[in-house]
């Protein structure tokens, strides 16, 4: 007889608010008592539209009120289920000895040709091949990118427990692996995951045997749809756009289109490669949707009250490389130039976008005796008092350290380069991506050469973190 799955989701329905959901007990409400076993596996299955997780223990509650914490320092390499899954697929295709001879030369060609479409800003056809060469690839970097960048967002509480997530243009599954294995949907304070892949290309052959790995409490499904197309059928808590704008025809009106489809306060994150086309395309996309009334969140800032930068900053951030895993060395192994086909940096730009006017600095730089950098045209030799983020790593060939600094009212760009270093400066060396600092009599310079300001910090320049 088969089980009434609808007693089972009845009896579920009236316990969860009374006390933590044993497929054990609930057998005992449904007819023919069915196994304990059978009832899980509905629960598992029913667990997503009753709002429920599966906890370690084995019972099903709703997930914890409030945001995720995750506990995060770095990513060093893609974890071994997901390194097996890409290689069996390889396997699967070309055998034993996929990597060598007439099937690991096209893979290399594959990927050789794909790198270079993308660096001529050509169109990629996503066909199979490719999919297999772009996991190869692009999987390692992107899987450990999404994760430092989601966990910029949830450090500051804003990924809930409960999340509803749309990946437009899901690809092979770097960024759904790295959000799944930052929240942790089967950890000890396990999150409920709905997450909506929109994939229109053949990735998708990669795509769904990497996410039959995901948790039980990590729902997904996969939408074989462009992102013009697809009803966006929101509201959804986050909305991924990793490493896609740039392929889109007209990526701010789609962006925008999907801004309509986030919760009240739900996030759009845009992720974009950090090489310049790619990074300054990301933060024009950003710019254009702030005119037409989203907020930049972060890492850009915007400290002055009606300013708003006049020029796309080139910002991005790194991070430590990641190892290689097998499939990249193996490929690599037999290659004239094997460090074409090891992607391990870590470099990347991003950008939080909302529409409920929530920034992360809340700061009004008008109420503070600084000057804004819209106004160092008129100070170029002066020393004056600023507000900033430090919005790059060290971007110096082994000279004064130097770093992209912005207060979203500039009309060029600006560096801060340090020349000479004192206790009263060193913060700016130790400041993270992204972190506000108040500089005291720094020295403003035109630099020709970058067509930029330079403002330098000496032993007369004091920099505090804010
Ligand atoms: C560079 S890949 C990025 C994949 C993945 N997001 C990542 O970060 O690894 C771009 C992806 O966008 C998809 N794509 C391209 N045009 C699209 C469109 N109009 N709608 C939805 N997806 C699209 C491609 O099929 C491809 O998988």
């Amino acid at each position: 007889m088969p089980v009434d799955r609808s007693a089972v989701r009845d009896a579920a329905r009236y316990l969860r608010n009374v006390r933590p959901i044993d497929p054990d007990e609930i057998r005992e409400y449904v007819e023919g008592r069915p196994d304990a076993r059978v009832v899980r596996r509905i629960l598992r299955e029913e667990a997503g539209s009753l709002g429920l997780v599966e906890y370690p223990d084995g019972t099903f509650r709703p997930p914890e009120a409030g945001p995720i914490r995750p506990t995060f320092e770095s990513v060093t390499e893609v974890p071994q289920q997901y390194v097996s899954v890409v290689e069996d697929l390889l396997l699967d295709r070309d055998g034993r000895h996929w990597a060598t001879g007439e099937s690991g030369a096209q893979l290399r060609e594959t990927i050789r040709r794909f790198k270079a479409d993308y660096y001529r800003q050509h169109p990629v056809e996503y066909d199979e091949d490719v999919a297999l060469g772009y996991a190869i690839y692009h999987l390692p970097a992107y899987y450990a990118t999404a994760q430092y960048v989601l966990w910029d967002l949830a450090r500051d509480g804003r990924l809930d427990r409960s999340l509803r997530v749309l990946d437009v243009g899901a690809g092979v599954g770097g960024p759904a692996l790295g959000l799944h294995d930052l929240i942790d949907p089967d950890g000890s304070e396990p999150a409920l995951v709905e997450y909506h892949a929109l994939e229109p290309s053949a990735a998708v052959t990669v795509l769904e045997p990497l996410l039959e790995t995901t948790g039980q409490n990590f729902h997904w499904e996969i939408h074989r749809e462009t992102a013009e197309a697809f009803d966006t059928e929101g509201p959804y808590d986050l909305v991924l756009f990793s490493n896609v704008l740039s392929e889109l025809d007209d990526p701010v009106d789609v962006a925008d289109e999907y801004l309509d489809s986030l919760s009240e306060d739900g996030t759009m994150v845009a992720i974009a490669p950090a090489d310049r086309n790619t990074s300054l395309g990301l933060r024009s996309v950003e710019r254009r949707l702030e005119a037409g009334g989203a907020t930049v969140y972060a890492p850009m800032v915007r400290l002055w009250p009606d300013e708003r930068p006049d020029v796309d900053i080139w910002s991005f951030d790194e991070r430590p490389a990641v190892t290689p895993p097998s499939f990249q060395t193996r490929l690599a192994a037999e290659a004239d130039r094997p460090e074409e086909f090891t992607h391990t940096s870590v470099k990347f730009s991003y950008s939080f976008l909302r529409r409920d006017g929530l920034r992360r600095f809340d700061v009004a730089a008008d109420a503070r005796p600084v000057t804004k950098l819209a106004e160092t045209d008129r100070h170029v030799t002066d020393r004056l008092d600023v507000l900033v983020a430090k919005l790059s790593r060290d971007l110096s060939d082994d000279g004064h350290p130097l770093y992209t600094v912005s207060d979203g009212s500039e009309r060029e760009r600006h560096f801060a380069v340090l020349v000479n270093e004192t206790a009263l400066n060193r913060p700016l060396l130790e400041a993270a991506y992204g972190d506000l600092l108040s500089f005291e009599r720094v020295l403003v310079l035109w630099n020709d050469d970058e067509g930029a300001y330079n403002l330098v910090v000496d032993e007369e320049t004091i920099v505090d973190p804010v």
